[in-house]
């Protein structure tokens, strides 16, 4: 007799856990269609790029002091970006999120979130060129958030999906790459161009490190190849005492995901030290600063930099400064910014000091060019090569490589450099007879020790 009742209940049961797991949904109130077609915004922003508003009484687009809208710096190509900053502050208004930088849409394009949760990008004539791929997954809602994230969450508050989990070049406080998820930063092309650019960031199992990709092989030019950030790094701006009655600077850092053994994590903090040594936790401390700079962004910068900046919001003009540089006086070498002397040129000590060329160092310009690739491999068969010297240089990705590979003769080094159309010079350590082939150049780093040489081919 209670068996099939107990069935009946428990097929009830279950009907009603369904449906409320389907009926999850965005309420009417929530939902929000918004329309590419309002006027320009007055002020500049980052980019020199125009802006236009989205509006919807249905959900509030800005959360002091972001906010989220269409930029283009071309016309008729939009992209919709999360913008730091406030007008009022006449300071230049900053870009730190895009959702669709390689697929810009036009006029009248929509950004719409229906009742199924997905929020989605489509172009006047309907087609999709961005969507978070959140339909039927149980949203309820959007918010963004006062740290920058952009959410949509569930009735738990839960987050279905989140912005910071789509990087593009840049990590706001609190944000993290992570090893088994999103992992890099990619540069833009330009500060007219927003699609992918040549520099990244990849955070591995090795490390944290920095890559140029010109020549279709990405090549190590900074970062932190050799740390540990166990998983995850995140960048946080932290305030060196925990004491809140007490006036604090404010330390930004790099810091690796919690050590897995419980050592004592009530009374972690840090001895300040001076850059850029971290603590005995793996976390990185890239600078520090003398106020409150928890609007803080990181960014990987079209010409492979990579700079942090602040906002002191009482300011009452410049609200925002650099407060990190990783190519700079304080940290690692400004010559070791491949692009820092543009396409060529010999740098030393911050300065661009001269153009390599075949009659020998002459004085720099941007007009500076390094030998061709194409110079060597397309036809050329037969054609002899030649190179000429640099006594006292070294290669931005020297450091990082152990100079190269070796021991090996100088001859060697050549005959490698010889065979591969693609090798624009090679730079040999005569004393430790290390060869590194080069199919990139950019900055060459004047080396004091004259027993750092490279040939450059032309
Ligand atoms: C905004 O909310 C109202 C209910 O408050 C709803 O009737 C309307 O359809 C919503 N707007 C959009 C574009 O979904
Ligand atoms: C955008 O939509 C408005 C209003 O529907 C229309 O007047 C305008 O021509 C459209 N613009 C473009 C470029 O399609
Ligand atoms: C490097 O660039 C080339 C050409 O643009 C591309 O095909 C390749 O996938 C890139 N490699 C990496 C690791 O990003
Ligand atoms: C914080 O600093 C204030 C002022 O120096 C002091 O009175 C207070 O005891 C401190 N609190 C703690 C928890 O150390
Ligand atoms: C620092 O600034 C953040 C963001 O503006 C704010 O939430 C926080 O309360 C501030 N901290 C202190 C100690 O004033
Ligand atoms: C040049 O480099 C070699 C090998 O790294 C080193 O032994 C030598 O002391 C250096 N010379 C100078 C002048 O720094």
């Amino acid at each position: 007799m209670t068996k099939p009742i107990m069935l009946r209940f428990l097929i009830v049961a279950l009907a009603i856990a369904t449906v409320s797991l389907v009926t999850a949904q965005v309420p009417p109130e929530k939902q929000f269609r918004v329309v590419n077609n309002d006027e320009f915004g007055d002020y500049i922003t980052e980019y020199d790029a125009s802006y236009r508003f989205i509006n919807s009484p249905n959900a509030s687009f800005f959360t002091r002091p972001f906010q989220l809208l269409f930029y283009n710096t071309t016309p008729s190509a939009y992209v919709l970006a999360l913008r730091v900053g406030l007008r009022s502050e006449e300071s230049l208004m900053r870009w730190i999120w895009d959702a669709n930088r390689n697929n810009p849409v036009g006029e009248n394009a929509t950004l719409s979130l229906g009742r199924n949760g997905n929020l989605v990008l489509a172009e006047s004539n309907g087609r999709v060129k961005w969507q978070t791929n959140t339909a039927n997954k149980g949203v309820t809602g959007f918010q963004i958030l006062p740290n920058g994230n952009i959410v949509l969450h569930d009735k738990n508050g839960k987050f279905v999906w989140q912005s910071f989990d789509h990087p593009t070049d840049t990590l706001l406080t609190g944000q993290s790459l992570r090893v088994n998820g999103p992992n890099k930063l990619v540069s833009r092309k330009s500060d007219m161009d927003g699609s992918d650019g040549p520099y990244s960031m990849v955070l591995d199992t090795k490390g944290l490190t920095m890559y140029v990709n010109k020549t279709g092989q990405p090549l190590v030019y900074g970062g932190w190849p050799n740390h540990d950030f166990r998983g995850t790094v995140t960048f946080a701006v932290r305030r060196e005492f925990d004491n809140l009655t007490e006036p604090s600077a404010y330390e930004l850092l790099l810091e690796p995901a919690p050590q897995p053994t419980t050592t004592n994590p009530g009374n972690n903090r840090r001895l300040l030290q001076s850059r850029p040594i971290g603590s005995g936790d793996g976390t990185l401390n890239l600078n520090k600063i003398n106020y409150n700079g928890t609007i803080s962004y990181l960014r990987l910068g079209s010409d492979g930099s990579l700079k942090a900046f602040s906002w002191f919001d009482p300011a009452t003009y410049l609200t925002w400064e650099e407060s990190f540089s990783f190519f700079s006086t304080y940290f690692v070498r400004q010559c070791g910014l491949p692009s820092f002397c543009g396409d060529y040129g010999y740098c030393d000590r911050g300065m661009c000091v001269a153009c390599p060329t075949p009659k020998g160092l002459l004085g720099w310009s941007d007009q500076c060019a390094p030998p061709k690739t194409t110079q060597f491999c397309s036809g050329g068969k037969g054609k002899a090569v030649n190179y000429y010297k640099i006594v006292g240089v070294e290669h931005f990705t020297g450091p990082y490589v152990n100079d190269g590979q070796g021991p090996t003769s100088v001859n060697d080094c050549k005959a490698k450099c010889d065979r591969d159309c693609k090798c624009l010079g090679y730079f040999y350590k005569e004393k430790d007879k290390k060869c590194l082939i080069a199919p990139l150049l950019g900055t060459l780093i004047k080396d004091a020790n004259t027993s750092s040489v490279a040939y450059i081919k032309y």
